[in-house]
């Protein structure tokens, strides 16, 4: 345990100080790969849980005690204020986000009105406010997240997962004004959300825009980084690091900066040496391991472990992987790598 008064290790690294080790966590931490999910899982669907605190409080902390990781990350998923708000959302074990009624036009719009989090989901406070009295004194931050606008967008165009989201950029393509306002309806339902989750005392934010990866420069440059933009001007007064990320966004990386965030996220197609020479050293890399490395032998995690480090800056760096925890991980490898990432970079002292 560290000097209490002093701001966690995860968000001097995502400030850019000088640390005493590499922070860790992974995205996706918690949920589908733990036992002790499975089991509280019992006791209702994913959305039902994330709208009971004891429950939602309980899955957060499972990753925390089992890995050791620097930080929780809320338990949730970027739909639940769409299902909060009653758009009509389910999750499907295995599928992910299903929606039965697809935005197609001005007039669906409607449909997505504004989340006011304490009377729409007073799950959220509550269950925040039992992580932080827990995670507190021991001096680990809690990760508050929403889904970004493009991202939640695809769901909501296509009905449900999708691969190419053709049929969201055909409306982005053939109907920018509509597009655009989708996208703005959907980013003030993830500044509301993540604004409510910082006043409960999450110490840090991170915007999920996983599929972005599909756009071109050109189409994230007019379609995407000015609502993008705003969307991070208007978290800026809450004082917490603020991280973005996404998959395949090589092409993308000066630009996820140019929203203002403070962190980009970085999945494991890139070197972070590579990364770190397209984002502005205002900001901070996190990743970037590939989650498959959890499936290998201990011999290849290190190595593959060892390999992330090395190409990670001195200053500055989130150890994650590139994508999430994914299903059928042993569930004692994230703490082996958690181990790891402590005995490589323990090294670098501050003296
Ligand atoms: O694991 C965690 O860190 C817990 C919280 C969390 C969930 N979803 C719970 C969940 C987080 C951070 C998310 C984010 C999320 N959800 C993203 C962004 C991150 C990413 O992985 O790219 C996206 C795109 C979604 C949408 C979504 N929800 C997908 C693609 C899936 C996968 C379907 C599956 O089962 O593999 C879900 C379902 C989901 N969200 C589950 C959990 C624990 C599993 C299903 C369940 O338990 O019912």
């Amino acid at each position: 345990m560290g000097d209490l008064s002093a701001a966690p290790l995860l968000v001097r690294a995502l400030r850019g100080e000088p640390v005493e080790r590499t922070p860790v966590w992974f995205m996706r931490q918690a949920g589908r790969s733990l036992p002790e999910y499975k089991e509280v899982r019992k006791q209702g669907s994913l959305l039902e849980i994330c709208h009971r605190p004891e429950l939602a409080a309980e899955v957060t902390l499972q990753p925390v005690r089992r890995h050791g990781v620097d930080a929780a990350i809320l338990f949730s998923d970027i739909v639940t204020p769409l299902d909060a708000i009653g758009f009509g959302v389910e999750v499907k074990a295995g599928v992910g986000p299903v929606v039965a009624d697809p935005i197609r036009s001005h007039a669906d719009l409607a449909r997505l009105r504004d989340f006011e989090p304490d009377e729409d989901m007073p799950a959220l406070r509550k269950t925040i406010e039992l992580i932080v009295a827990e995670l507190g004194p021991q001096g680990i931050p809690l990760i508050g997240f929403a889904g970004a606008p493009f991202t939640l967008a695809s769901y909501l165009v296509e009905g449900g997962p999708s691969k190419q989201q053709s049929l969201t950029k055909a409306m982005m393509l053939a109907d920018p004004e509509l597009f655009e306002a989708l996208l703005r309806r959907l980013s003030a339902i993830a500044v509301a959300s993540l604004r409510t989750q910082v006043d409960a005392g999450a110490q840090v934010v991170q915007v999920f825009d996983s599929w972005i990866g599909t756009l071109s420069r050109d189409q994230y440059r007019r379609f995407v980084l000015p609502v993008m933009t705003d969307l991070f001007t208007e978290l800026k007064d809450l004082g917490v690091p603020r991280t973005i990320f996404g998959v395949g966004t090589g092409h993308l990386l000066d630009l996820l900066a140019e929203t203002g965030a403070d962190c980009v996220g970085i999945d494991w197609r890139i070197d972070l040496r590579d990364a770190r020479a397209l984002v502005p050293d205002r900001c901070t890399l996190q990743g970037n391991l590939d989650p498959s490395v959890m499936l290998a032998p201990q011999s290849v995690i290190e190595t593959e472990v060892r390999r992330v480090l090395d190409s990670a800056p001195d200053q500055g760096h989130v150890f994650n992987l590139g994508h999430g925890v994914l299903p059928e991980t042993p569930p004692e490898v994230p703490g082996e790598i958690v181990r790891l990432v402590r005995e490589h970079t323990a090294k670098k002292s501050l003296a």
